[in-house]
């Protein structure tokens, strides 16, 4: 991913997230020097995601797959390839935070040996209040 990347990552985060990113956390990962790939076909984004990794923990802060492209395998394909950039990193561990109520991802990273671990309350913006968040480890070694 790079800046010129960002109007394409907008387009879809803003479709697909009650509480998008701003334009500015994906520009401030960037300049951090964050892990964000984009994932395209025929120059058109159809995923990204951002993991940062620091001290032997890497943490996945977003994953996302375009609204028409959900469904057929993307995600697992994209989720596969961070846990390989996370262990060229020399992580021990993978951790990221999910709504409670996104079973589709929580489905996902089980499926793919993340283990519950936690949760955290109130975690997320959400339309009527607060929503709580569920902590993921994914062990690396
Ligand atoms: C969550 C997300 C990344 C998954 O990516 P995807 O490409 O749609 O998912 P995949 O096709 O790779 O499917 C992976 C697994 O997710 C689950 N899944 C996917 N679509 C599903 C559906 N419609 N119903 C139930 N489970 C589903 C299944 O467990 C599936 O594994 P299986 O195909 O072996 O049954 C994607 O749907 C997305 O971007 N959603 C909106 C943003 C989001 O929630 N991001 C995660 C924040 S933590």
């Amino acid at each position: 991913m790079t800046d010129s990347d960002l109007t394409a990552v907008m387009l879809i985060e803003e479709q697909i997230y009650p509480h998008p990113w701003s334009r500015k956390i994906f520009h401030d990962c960037l300049r951090t020097g964050y892990e964000c790939r984009v994932y395209e076909a025929s120059h058109s984004v159809l995923a990204y995601s951002v993991m940062s990794a620091a001290a032997g923990e890497a943490h996945l802060l977003n994953l996302s797959v375009h609204p028409q492209q959900q469904g057929k395998g993307l995600g697992r394909f994209v989720l596969q390839r961070v846990i390989r950039q996370a262990r060229e990193q020399s992580a021990d561990t993978l951790f990221l935070e999910v709504r409670i109520s996104n079973h589709i991802a929580c489905r996902l990273y089980e499926s793919e040996g993340f283990n519950e671990i936690g949760q955290r309350f109130g975690y997320y913006p959400a339309k009527n209040g607060r929503e709580d968040a569920l902590v993921f480890a994914r062990p690396l070694l």
